[in-house]
């Protein structure tokens, strides 16, 4: 998939996209025209075939997407923390537990997103104490973590792929959007 969407870059575009990799260390990083493109792409493309994505409820991804990630990736998304910025560790531990639990046919988590700041939350942030913990949880778990509209260099450091916009969050003028994602070493799931 993403040879497909690397394969018509070059020029700017992946002088942009090299820039990226050099700012947030990860080993590839791609352009896309917009966010709900690279939220979507970045979570299929992590999940595989493992179905559920726990999501904040009130994240973009879960309300504002068209659940273009139920219709078209096939994924089904777990909504934590309705009416609240974020989900906690524990929060997010116990959601899954309850799953493996719970469920007859197990289906595979395929991966966590996390959008931070939440917009429909007035730009409300995850406590960064919190994120890691959820990132050190999620490693443990081999669930790869995505970060959706991340606006600070620390946050970076705690996922697998990401989705930078620098019109909201990087202080560019206008509707000039850079989305993009990058990943390394991400986890196959029940791997030692
Ligand atoms: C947090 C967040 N994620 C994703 C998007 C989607 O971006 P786009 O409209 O470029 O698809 C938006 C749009 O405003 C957003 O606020």
């Amino acid at each position: 998939m993403i040879h497909l969407v690397k394969k018509n870059t070059g020029g700017v575009v992946q002088a942009l996209e090299k820039k990226f990799c050099e700012i947030t260390g990860k080993e590839q990083a791609v352009f896309m025209p917009s966010g709900t493109m690279a939220n979507q792409l970045a979570i299929a493309t992590l999940s595989g075939t493992n179905s559920k994505v726990f999501v904040q409820d009130e994240s973009h991804v879960y309300r504002d997407e068209a659940d273009a990630a139920q219709t078209i990736f096939n994924k089904r998304l777990m909504g934590l923390s309705k009416g609240e910025p974020y989900f906690t560790a524990a929060q997010l531990q116990a959601a899954v537990e309850s799953l493996q639990k719970d469920e007859v046919f197990p289906t595979g988590i395929g991966a966590v997103s996390i959008e931070n700041p939440v917009r429909r939350m007035n730009g409300r942030m995850v406590p960064f104490d919190e994120l890691q913990k959820i990132s050190a949880y999620c490693r443990a778990q081999k669930i790869p973590l995505h970060m959706e509209s991340v606006s600070s260099m620390h946050y970076m450091r705690q996922e697998y792929s990401m989705h930078l916009c620098l019109s909201a969050c990087g202080s560019l003028p206008g509707r000039y959007y850079l989305r993009g994602f990058s990943w390394n070493q991400i986890p196959v799931q029940g791997s030692a």
